[in-house]
């Protein structure tokens, strides 16, 4: 996928709800030329989205832990992946972004209502690829790397319909899945966004509020143990916390399987120019390690390629 929206677009805010505790989803719309760039976003690549000139929350909406932080100043754009992406028409596309409050940026994103306009460059990155001849996809997602696999899930359907699709989604509590969980919580949770695109989920929980009690990488792992598909036939796509998508690297390499992890670092271009977003991988001529930019050669690597820090 080519890097096509260095230039920075102008959106245009049709929706902005709360979630449950930190979680909001931001709906944008682009029109005209700007519109034409998102056509053919690829899940996992993101936009850096100015925030500075968003207002800050009436300071008894600001919780008393990010008090402090949500007086900084904030000079550089902010990365975010889609949650969702549709097409109304060629000239006119609507993008959804899945936030979680933590800092002064997502702090002002609240604020931002029906009408506002916001500066936005990308799209970015790669983003995941769907190698040919692989009938089964795992997407194996902590907390706030659920929405880049949501829009995954939902473009694997349209376009590779007959793949089947299970996935995995983590968080240390019900509370930090951000996303809706419906159905009895202990036995079969359902979040409906991903059953709507025809997947069949697995929730995990580390204190066993929702679903599986444990790890998301124990319940993955359990299920590969008791699966009778060909470790060939599977590709794995993860997005999570690096300890996470670490362990989902090494039971992908354990079990024979493929697998692609998106990784997350602090990015201040967004484009290649200010070397902020090294990620250490392997690959090296004489067998050393080299360093590749989160953001121009990722946020998507081969999970065999990345140097985890936690391994
Ligand atoms: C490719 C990519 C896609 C992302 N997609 C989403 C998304 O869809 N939804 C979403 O809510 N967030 C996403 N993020 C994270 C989001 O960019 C940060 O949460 C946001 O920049 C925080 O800004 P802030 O000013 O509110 O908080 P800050 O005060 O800047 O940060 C709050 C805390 O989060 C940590 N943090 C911030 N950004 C990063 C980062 N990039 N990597 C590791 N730690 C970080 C900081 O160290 C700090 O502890 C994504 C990040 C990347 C790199
Ligand atoms: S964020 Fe500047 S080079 Fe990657």
């Amino acid at each position: 996928m080519v890097n096509s929206g260095k230039k920075a677009s102008v959106a245009t805010v049709i929706g902005n709800k709360a979630l449950k505790k930190r979680f909001g989803r931001l709906t944008i719309q682009f029109t005209g030329e700007a519109a034409g760039r998102f056509l053919q976003v690829m899940p996992g690549q993101f936009v850096q989205i100015s925030l500075s000139e968003a207002a800050l929350p009436n300071p008894e909406r600001i919780s008393s832990d990010l008090a402090d932080s949500a007086q900084r100043q904030i000079l550089l754009r902010r990365p975010f992946s889609f949650c969702d992406v549709t097409v109304d028409r060629p000239n006119c596309v609507q993008v959804e972004v899945l936030y979680c409050v933590l800092g002064p940026a997502t702090l002002r994103i609240t604020t931002l209502s029906k009408g506002d306009k916001i500066s936005i460059i990308g799209p970015l990155g790669n983003g995941f690829s769907i190698p040919p001849g692989k009938k089964y996809a795992l997407l194996v997602a902590g907390g706030m790397g659920a929405p880049p696999l949501r829009h995954l899930a939902t473009f694997i359907r349209a376009n590779k319909p007959k793949m089947r699709l299970f996935a995995f989604a983590g968080a240390k509590s019900l509370d930090d899945l951000p996303f809706t969980v419906e159905g009895p919580k202990s036995e079969s949770p359902v979040i409906p966004e991903f059953s709507g695109a025809g997947t069949r989920l697995h929730i995990a929980t580390d204190d066993g509020s929702a679903g599986f009690c444990g790890l998301v990488t124990q319940y993955m792992e359990k299920w590969l143990d008791e699966s009778k598909i060909p470790p060939e036939d599977i590709i794995v796509f993860s997005c999570g916390p690096e300890p996470m998508l670490a362990e989902v690297a090494r039971l992908s390499e354990k079990y024979g399987i493929d697998c692609q992890v998106s990784m997350e670092r602090m990015m201040a271009c967004g484009i290649g120019l200010c070397q902020s977003c090294a990620v250490e991988c392997k690959g090296g001529t004489k067998g050393e390690t080299v360093y590749k930019l989160c953001c121009k050669d990722g946020p998507v690597f081969n999970g065999r390629e990345v140097v985890f820090e936690s391994r």
